[in-house]
C-alpha cells in the first residue's frame, strides 16, 4: 500500500503523512522544501520511516518518479504567501494537479484517490444579505472605507450594513491570486478526474492552526503571531476593529477530514468545507490566547489593516459533518498543542522580527487616516492575520 502525500514536510502535509503511516502505508513525500517555509531545510518531524524526495510538484519527471505504484494522492503541496508572483500560484497549485491528473491517464496508474487540498479562500469576501438587495455576491472593502476605519460590508445599492452569510461549498468568490488558484486546482481535480474516472475529493479548509506551522512565512497566520508577541510580552496587535469573524480549526481534526475524503467513496468528485463550526472574532481569540498563556496583557487595535483582508469568513461544515466527520478540538486545545510545540524552540526572537519585516515589506499593512479610528488610540481590542 503506497501513497504519496506532495507537500509532505509542510504542517498539514506532515501530519496527514503520518496518520498514513499509522495505517500501514508505505509513505512517500514529494517537497520542494520551499525556503519561506523551511528555511532551514528538511525539517525534523519528517519521520525516517518516509520515502522523501526533494523536488518540485511542477516538475513532471519528479512526479513521475513519486508516483510509481501509488494507490492515494494527497496534494498538499501549495505556494501561499502575499507576494505577487501570481503565475507561481497557478503553477504550483493549479497546474500541479493537472499534471497529477495527466500523469495518472498516461501511467495508467490505478488510482484509489486523488485529494487536493483547498481553501476557505476561494469564497473571498463571500455572500452577504442586504435588506434591498437580498443575497449578493461581496466585492472588496474600498479603500477610502477602510481608511476612514468603517469596517463592515455595505450594500452597493443602499450603503446600508449587512448581514454575512455561512460559506457553503455552492458558492465561490475568488479575489486574489491565491484563490482562483486553488479553486482552479478543485475543478482541475473535480472535473477532469470525473471524465477520466480518477476519484477525486477537494477539502477547503479554514484557517488550520497546530504544531509544525511554519515560524517564519508570514502566511502562517494569527496564532504565530500573536503567541510570539506575548511569549516576548508584547501586545497582539489587531487590525481593524478586531470584530472580524474566523474560523480557526484544529490541526487532528483537517487530518481526519483528510482520512475521510481519502478512504470513504461517498466523497467522490466533491468539495467539503473543513471548519471549526464556529466564528470567533478576533479580538476573543487575543483575549482567548492571553488568558491560556496566563498574561496580564492588553491587546492593541491601532487602527490598521490589511489591503486584501475579508472582513468575515465562517465556512458552514454541514454537507461533511452529515457523512459522521465533526471538529472535536476547541480553541483552547489550538491554543494549548500550539504553545507547548513552540515553546520547544528556545529563543524565538528572530522569527518575529522577520516576518513582521517581511510583511511590512510587502506593503500590506496601511493605517486609517488619523482621526477616522474613534478609540483606536493604539489601545483595545484586537488583529488578524487572515489566512486560508
Ligand atoms: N494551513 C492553513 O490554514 C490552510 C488553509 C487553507 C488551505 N491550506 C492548504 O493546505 C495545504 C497545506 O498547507 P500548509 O499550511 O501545510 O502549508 P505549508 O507551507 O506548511 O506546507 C506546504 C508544503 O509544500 C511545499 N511546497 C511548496 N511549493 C512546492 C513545490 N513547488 N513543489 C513541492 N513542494 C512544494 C513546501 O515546502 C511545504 O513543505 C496547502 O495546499 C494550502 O494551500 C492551508
Amino acid at each position: 500500500m503506497k501513497a504519496l502525500v506532495t507537500g509532505g514536510a509542510g504542517f498539514i502535509g506532515s501530519h496527514v503523512a503520518d496518520r498514513l503511516l499509522e495505517r500501514g502505508y508505505h509513505v512517500r513525500v514529494v517537497d520542494s522544501l520551499q525556503p519561506r517555509v523551511h528555511p532551514k531545510g528538511k525539517p525534523p518531524w519528517v519521520r525516517p520511516e518516509i520515502e522523501f524526495i526533494h523536488g518540485d510538484v511542477r516538475d513532471k519527471e519528479v512526479m513521475r518518479r513519486a508516483m510509481e505504484g501509488v494507490e492515494i494522492i494527497s496534494h498538499q503541496a501549495a505556494y501561499q504567501d502575499y507576494m505577487p508572483d501570481f503565475s507561481t500560484f497557478i503553477s504550483t497549485n493549479a497546474t500541479s494537479t493537472a499534471l497529477i491528473l495527466e500523469l495518472v491517464v498516461e501511467m495508467k496508474l490505478d488510482l484509489r484517490k486523488l485529494t487536493v487540498a483547498s481553501s476557505q479562500a476561494v469564497y473571498g469576501e463571500g455572500r452577504y444579505l442586504s435588506p434591498v438587495i437580498g443575497e449578493f455576491e461581496a466585492t472588496a472593502r474600498p479603500l477610502a472605507q477602510l481608511e476612514a476605519a468603517d469596517w463592515e460590508m455595505k450594500c452597493p445599492k443602499s450603503g446600508r450594513s449587512c448581514e454575512n452569510l455561512l460559506l457553503e461549498e455552492r458558492m465561490q468568490n475568488p479575489n486574489n491570486a491565491y484563490a482562483l488558484s486553488k479553486l482552479f486546482e478543485e475543478m482541475t481535480a473535480l472535473r477532469l478526474g470525473k471524465l477520466h474516472g480518477i476519484p477525486a475529493t477537494a477539502l477547503r479548509y479554514s484557517i488550520t492552526q497546530g504544531p509544525r506551522q511554519s515560524l517564519y512565512n508570514n502566511y502562517s497566520g494569527v496564532c504565530r503571531i500573536f503567541c510570539l508577541r506575548l511569549l516576548h510580552d508584547e501586545p497582539p496587535i489587531i487590525y481593524e476593529d478586531g470584530l472580524q469573524r474566523r474560523d480557526y480549526v484544529h490541526i487532528d481534526d483537517v487530518v481526519e477530514a483528510n482520512m475521510i475524503a481519502l478512504f470513504d467513496d461517498r466523497t467522490n468528485y466533491e468539495q467539503y468545507n473543513v471548519g471549526s463550526g464556529r466564528a470567533t472574532t478576533v479580538c476573543e481569540f487575543a483575549q482567548k490566547l492571553i488568558e491560556v498563556m496566563g498574561k496580564d496583557i492588553e491587546p492593541r487595535i491601532p487602527g490598521e489593516f490589511r489591503v486584501g483582508d475579508n472582513r468575515h469568513s465562517v465556512s458552514s461544515i454541514e454537507k461533511l459533518k452529515a457523512l459522521g466527520w465533526a471538529p472535536r478540538r476547541s480553541l483552547e486545545d489550538i491554543f494549548r498543542d500550539y504553545i507547548a510545540w513552540i515553546e520547544g524552540f528556545g529563543d524565538l526572537g528572530e522569527y518575529f522580527r522577520e516576518a513582521d519585516r517581511l510583511m511590512r515589506e510587502a506593503g500590506s499593512v496601511r493605517a486609517a487616516k488619523a482621526g477616522a479610528c474613534s478609540g483606536a488610540s493604539g489601545e483595545g481590542k484586537t488583529q488578524d492575520a487572515t489566512r486560508s
